[in-house]
This record gives C-alpha cells, structure tokens and sequence, in this order.
C-alpha cells in the first residue's frame, strides 16, 4: 500500500502565550501539497497569531514549523519568504502612497535582487530587467482584475481591490505555499463569491498551495477542505466542509454563534 504524500506544511505542538494569555496551544495539523485548507474559529481564536508565527514575526513559545520536511521555526521574515511562503494581512499592509504596479514591483525586484544602483544609472542590462519585471507585474494585475488600475495610488483603491492587490503582490514572490488572512474581510456576498473563484483559480494557475482564515463561511465552506477549526488557541476539530458543519462542538463553538462577525 502506497504511504501518504507526505504534506508540503505542518505546525507541531505550536503554542504562543502573551502575557498570560495561550494564543495558540499545542496547536498541530497539516496542509497537503495543492489543497486550499481552511482555518477558521470565533475571534481571538488565534488564527492569525499562527500566521504571525509561520511567517517569522512572532517567534513561539514551543512547538515547530515544518515546511517540505524541514523545520523553518523561527525564520526571519525574509528568509520564510525565500522558502516560498507568502502572505497577506487581516490589515492590509501596502505602501499606500505608491502605485498598484510598483507595490507588485517592489517584491519582484526584491526576489530578483535588482541593485539599486544599477537601476539608478539604467545599465541597459538593469533596464531589460525592470522592463520584464513590469509585464510579470502587469500580468498579476491582469490575473487579479486590477490591470485598469495600475497606475492607482494604491490607497485610493476600493478596499476589496486593495485586499486583491495583496494577493498579486504575495504571489510576486512566487510562493508554493500562500497564506490568506481574512481575504473576503469588507466583502459584500456577491464580491465573496467571486473572490472564492478567483482564489481557486490562482491556485490552478500558480499550482500554490493555500491556507485561508475567513469568518465567511460560505467561502470556506465552497472552497476549502479541509477545513481546521481553532478555539482558544487550540485545535477543536478538522474535517471536510460536512464534518465540520455536522461537529457538535464546531457548531457550539462557533457556527452556533451568529457564524462570526462578518
Ligand atoms: N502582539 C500581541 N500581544 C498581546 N496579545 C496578542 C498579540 N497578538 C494577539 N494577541 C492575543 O492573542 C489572541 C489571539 O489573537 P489572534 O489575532 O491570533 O486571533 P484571531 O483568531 O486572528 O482573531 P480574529 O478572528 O478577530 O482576527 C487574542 O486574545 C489577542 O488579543
Ligand atoms: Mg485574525
């Protein structure tokens, strides 16, 4: 009999306290290579402090981080993203004063290690380089809808299409694995909906593995599976979308409660 795939990701016994406060508490699942895993739990459940940590701005109190096999607990910022694992955030974090095509830019520049100062002199080669970043760049705005707003100022955009220009500039670092926190957050039912076909489709395009943290169930629940439910830090079940709608304790939790709040 064949083993398992083993998966591309997995948190071990992870555990963050703050002040007397267990954020994420021996926390372990896993994330299969190609999947969209769902992560969901009422607020404060700690979802995105688990991000925080995977991605190296918070290191944890115990537990580890495995990615492809390897353990990356601890990583600096930068060093995670190199492995290939990206992000966007609950508050959207983009340089808002710039461009749509420059905030997509910036991270290609950064991966391609452009020197600064060869594209201050515009070497002819710096310049070939900048020229074939700006039609990667141009083609994730197209991917993400977002091509008729590339020379916006990225803070005048509406706010679902700043939560779209993060995933762009995310997928820019060429990530396998893509860590979506709250991506439908502001959405309204019909801008979710197309957000859910978008994100399966980027997974199709990039063949990126996601895990998602979304209060709107119907996106997780037409997306996801598995889907991982978090309460006090720690894990409460994890299951397909039918599972985890039929868990006594799920619906306790968390379904039962107004199904979050937005
Ligand atoms: N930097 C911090 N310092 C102190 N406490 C923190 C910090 N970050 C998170 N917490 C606390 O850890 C707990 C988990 O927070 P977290 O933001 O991870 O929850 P969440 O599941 O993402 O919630 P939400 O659905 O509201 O985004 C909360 O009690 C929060 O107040
Ligand atoms: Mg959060």
């Amino acid at each position: 009999m064949n083993s398992p795939a083993a998966p591309l990701f997995s948190v071990r016994g992870l555990t963050k306290h703050f002040d007397g406060i267990k954020a994420v508490d021996s926390l372990s699942f896993d994330v299969a290579e190609g999947s969209i895993t769902g992560i969901i739990g009422p607020n404060g459940a700690g979802k995105t402090t688990v991000f925080n940590i995977v991605t190296g701005l918070y290191r944890p109190t115990a537990g580890s981080v495995l990615f492809r096999g390897e353990s990356i607990t601890g990583l600096r910022p930068d060093r995670v993203v190199r492995r290939g694992i990206a992000r966007t955030f609950q508050n959207i974090r983009l340089f808002n004063r710039r461009s749509c095509l420059d905030n997509v830019m910036t991270p290609l520049f950064q991966r391609e290690r452009c020197s600064f100062l060869g594209s201050l002199l515009g070497t002819p080669s710096t310049r070939r380089m900048e020229r074939e970043l700006r039609e990667r760049a141009v083609g994730l705005l197209q991917v993400l809808g977002l091509e008729r707003f590339a020379s916006t100022q990225a803070d005048n955009l509406p706010y679902g299409f700043q939560r779209k220009l993060e995933i762009a500039r995310a997928l820019a670092t060429e990530p396998s694995l893509l860590l979506l926190d709250e991506p439908a957050a502001g959405m309204n039912p019909e801008e979710t909906r197309s957000l859910a076909d978008l994100i399966a489709e980027v997974r199709e395009r990039f063949q990126v593995t996601i895990l998602l943290i979304e209060h709107h169930m119907d996106l997780v629940m037409n997306i996801c599976s598995p889907i991982v439910v978090m309460n006090f830090g720690a894990l409460l079940a994890r299951g397909t979308p039918d599972e985890v709608r039929a868990d006594p304790a799920v619906v306790a939790a968390y379904l039962g409660k107004g199904r979050g709040r937005r």
